[in-house]
């Protein structure tokens, strides 16, 4: 920690007797034998100790008496029997301000990299879009929701907050079983259940639904802020299900079936999932903010390279489902 950033505070009274130095608090007496400088010295670098001065410019007060290495070893001594709180200045925000900071960097990585992705590129123009990506798209949407249990399930323990954690599991009781959505939809186009059961996902499905659940076992807070992107950002119908229905290529019960989907996710108002649940938490160090909006370019990454290979693969192939 550095100098400036750093501001102890004595939380006792001190006093000289008989050159010894007297910490008393409400409960406790402590006389120093033992101290790295005399008494009187101690005794004036400790007063010194007010919650609002940087260690640093104490130190410079209390040389040539005190040095840096003797003031850290008394303040560490004493902090230990509480006689001095270390108190570093700690900055928060509250949730719903953490959200939205994590949200400018979420949608300035989206129009970066997301959007100028192929996959969306080419659902600007539908009918360049090969039927294959279309259904493609819907059977590893297919493989990530089926494995959504393994990451919302993780975040339903987080115990800081009942009401972030009441929204977390009204959240996994509507999820779960949207699988099965897309399943019967693939079905209306001739594919047999449980071949598309057995299939196998894309590695990048595979990579994105196991940062996830790491995330949400490991860092849940982290893992609320990307359910808005995971939800369908602009709480409007699928870009996606939009290309289909222009393409004119797909079959419509299938569309439909895929769109009920979406549908749910509006009218629940998924796409805001991060703002719910975060401002139910009051507040957050900033340095953790930064650290989840440092996280947030990898995670776009890892969602991004969900919909490149998405395009790599199904455009490229008539096998639909992939065998092990
Ligand atoms: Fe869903
Ligand atoms: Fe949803």
């Amino acid at each position: 920690m550095k100098d400036n950033d750093y501001f102890p505070k004595l939380n006792c009274l001190v006093s000289l007797s008989n050159n010894r130095l007297i910490a008393v608090t409400n409960e406790d007496e402590f006389s120093f034998d033992e101290l790295p400088i005399t008494p009187d010295e101690a005794y004036h670098f400790l007063n010194l100790l007010d919650g609002q001065t940087p260690i640093g410019n104490i130190i410079e007060k209390s040389a040539p008496a005190v040095s840096s290495e003797i003031a850290y070893q008394l303040i560490d001594s004493l902090s230990q029997k509480g006689l001095v709180l270390k108190n570093p200045p700690i900055a928060f925000l509250s949730g719903k301000h953490a959200m939205l900071e994590i949200e400018d960097v979420q949608n300035q990585l989206m129009h970066q990299l997301l959007y100028k992705n192929i996959f969306w590129e080419k659902c600007k123009d539908p009918a360049t879009v090969p039927v294959n990506v279309y259904v493609g798209m819907a059977i590893e949407n297919y493989h990530l929701l089926s494995r959504g249990s393994s990451f919302d399930a993780h975040a339903l323990y987080y115990h800081s907050f009942r009401k972030a954690r009441e929204t977390m599991n009204n959240v996994f009781c509507s999820e779960n079983g949207h699988f099965d959505i897309i399943l019967s939809g693939l079905k209306l186009l001739g594919l047999e259940e449980q071949s598309i059961i057995k299939s196998v996902p894309l590695p990048e499905t595979l990579g994105l639904a196991n940062s996830l659940a790491y995330w949400s076992a490991n860092d849940p807070l982290f893992f609320f802020s990307t359910m808005e992107i995971l939800e369908g950002k602009d709480n409007q119908i699928d870009s996606y299900v939009v290309a289909m229905e222009q393409s004119g290529k797909i079959n419509g019960s299938f569309v439909e079936m895929i769109k009920s989907h979406s549908l749910i996710n509006i009218k629940d108002k998924h796409a805001s999932l991060g703002r719910q649940i975060f401002t139910e938490i009051p507040a957050i160090a900033v340095s953790e903010v930064n650290r989840m909006k440092r996280q947030t370019h990898l995670f776009i990454e890892i969602y991004n390279a969900f919909y490149q290979s998405i395009w790599d693969h199904y455009s490229q192939t008539n096998n639909l489902l992939r065998i092990a």
